[in-house]
């Protein structure tokens, strides 16, 4: 059975940069809080308990010398303001680009556009880039969309993992009710890269298995993409929810994973995977990668 593993694979540049910075912290205070999961990922998220760090979702626990990291999510600066107030130390890992998505909106809310995020309204993400706004606007849909009125002016960013086919509609949809429209694209780079690949990879092969927390957004959508290419997708979150059943008649199996998916993670599926095919089509690290 060949196996062949996307390239973009796992954590991106932002997520990997955050895991660093948060046992950065640990090894230096022994301990640190996060406001929330710092990633999607639930077998990670043990590996940095054990390492000392709790997460907490209320922000009374934090007491003078603690230290809080802020995930690659980022979050509203009234959250740092508070953390500030409190006398912790903040370690603040908001991925840059997700911090160009905050400069971009308040610029836009600064030349007085109204600005309209799409994104989930429930997502960290988008929940700290309307934190940076006074009147944020949400659509998360087709039909969110449609349902805006006509307008003069609007100002338009999105959640860095947003599907690419959502964004292009819900921009041809805007151009036609909108009079001055002011888009920025804030998808993030590694996120079409992923999508774009497992598109390809999908098409490419019998089984495609997408790796990654069943909480994570940009890992849903890997799988959502998939699916709609090759009905023989899976979504799992480690090796254990893989059925052998699955890999019934099947020549190639294409592998790829959300980006908050440690390696180790996509270590343990691809050797899972290379046991059930003995015999295959093998090269690299036991597999072949895709061109990208
Ligand atoms: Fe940052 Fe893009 Fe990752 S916004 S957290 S590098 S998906």
């Amino acid at each position: 059975m060949e196996i062949k593993v996307a390239k973009s694979a796992g954590f991106c540049w932002g997520v990997k940069r955050a895991v660093n910075m948060a046992v950065e912290a640990l090894e230096k205070d022994g301990r640190a809080y996060c406001l929330g999961e710092l990633i999607h990922n639930r077998r990670e998220i043990e590996r940095l308990r054990k390492l000392g760090m709790d997460f907490i979702e209320d922000m009374d626990a934090v007491k003078k010398g603690d230290t809080v990291v802020i995930r690659s999510h980022g979050v509203a600066p009234s959250v740092i303001e508070f953390l500030k107030g409190r006398g912790a130390r903040v370690v603040d890992a908001t991925c840059p680009f997700v911090k160009d998505v905050h400069e971009k909106a308040m610029k836009l809310e600064r030349e007085g556009y109204p600005v309209l995020i799409l994104g989930n309204p429930k997502h960290p993400e988008v929940i700290g880039i309307a934190g940076h706004l006074k009147e944020p606007i949400i659509a998360s849909t087709v039909e969110e969309v449609e349902a805006l009125p006509k307008m003069p002016r609007l100002g338009v960013v999105c959640q860095t993992t947003l599907n690419l086919n959502f964004f292009k509609e819900a921009i041809s949809l805007l151009a036609l009710k909108v009079k001055e429209l002011k888009v920025y694209n804030t998808i993030c780079s590694a996120t079409s890269i992923r999508q774009r690949e497992t598109r390809k990879l999908a098409g490419q092969v019998d089984v495609m298995l997408i790796i990654g927390g069943k909480n994570s957004s940009n890992t849903t959508k890997l799988y959502q993409i998939s699916k709609s290419v090759n009905p023989r997708s899976y979504h799992v979150e480690s090796k254990d929810e893989i059925d052998p059943a699955w890999f019934e008649g099947a020549k190639s199996v294409g592998i790829t994973a959300g980006a908050s998916t440690p390696a180790w993670v996509i270590d343990e599926v691809v050797q899972f995977v290379k046991d059930l095919g003995k015999g295959g089509v093998l090269s690299g690290r036991g597999v072949c990668q895709t061109a990208g």
